[in-house]
């Protein structure tokens, strides 16, 4: 961890970010737009190499926002490439290292909820783990976290208050679910759609949850944000792909960074 923080700081010199972001599929524009310091992936010590994610740039990125200092992941690592839960996480604890307190995780996921519509944005109130497996399994380190960390408030209720209130200025009609995470890659059976909607979920997803956990591990507030990008499987007549859910990501895109603006200007 010492190598890769001393790394990043002779990019950032004493630039000291307060918030994170972790850019979900087809939302890399936000760092495009405003970065300031840019720091691919695999030049970082001990960072998990890239793979290369479609559509993803692969790196961190250091910029102002709306007066906040913000590290933004442009890209992140998926259970599914291969990668250990551990890698899949260990961004998030070098942000904590970083100083970040407060964390935005976006992501795209299928609509479960048959109320929702594609397109719709949806802040996560709580999260279903189905991926298996727990980023959190091994020795624990006392420096970040406490062997069973509680997890009745993974995503900080004072933030989706916040996050409400800018989705009104925004007049965005903001959906409010439970996100249940797969490891994928392969996307659901209707039966397990089905099965997600009985046990609880409005959304489900690939990702997100193991950054959820070790962020809340390390004391961080974490606000969840999916696009809502096509019907999950069942739900529509419609085969699912990976063209659909970039396209529909795409169409949202400015109005997802705008509620993140709006977000980063309100949250204290
Ligand atoms: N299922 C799982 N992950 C997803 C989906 C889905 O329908 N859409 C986007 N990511």
């Amino acid at each position: 961890m010492k190598h890769t923080i001393d790394y990043i700081k002779t990019y950032t010199d004493d630039f000291q970010p307060e918030i994170g972001i972790v850019l979900g599929s087809g939302l890399g524009e936000l760092a495009d737009k405003y970065q300031e310091y840019a720091i691919p992936y695999n030049l970082i010590p001990k960072f998990p190499r890239a793979t290369g994610i479609e559509g993803h740039k692969g790196q961190l990125v250091f910029a102002n926002i709306v007066g906040r200092r913000v590290v933004m992941m442009q890209g992140r690592f998926h259970y599914y490439e291969g990668y250990s839960m551990e890698q899949v996480t260990y961004p998030i604890k070098v942000m904590k290292e970083l100083g970040v307190n407060t964390i935005i995780l976006t992501n795209a996921a299928g609509i479960v909820n048959k109320s929702f519509r594609p397109g719709d944005l949806m802040v996560i109130t709580d999260h279903i783990n189905f991926m298996g497996s727990n980023p959190l399994i091994g020795k624990n380190d006392d420096k970040f976290g406490v062997r069973f960390p509680d997890m009745s408030e993974v995503y900080n209720k004072g933030l989706i208050k916040i996050v409400d209130a800018a989705g009104r200025l925004l007049n965005l009609n903001l959906r409010h679910g439970v996100y249940l995470a797969t490891t994928g890659p392969s996307y659901e059976t209707p039966a397990e759609i089905k099965m997600a909607r009985t046990i609880g979920a409005d959304a489900a997803g690939m990702s997100t949850v193991p950054e959820a956990i070790v962020a809340n591990y390390c004391g961080m507030r974490v606000i969840g944000l999916s696009c809502l990008t096509n019907y999950a499987s069942g739900v529509s007549d419609k085969k699912l792909s990976h063209a659909e859910v970039i396209n529909t990501a795409n169409e949202v895109k400015d109005k997802f960074t705008a509620l993140i603006m709006m977000i980063l200007q309100n949250v204290k």
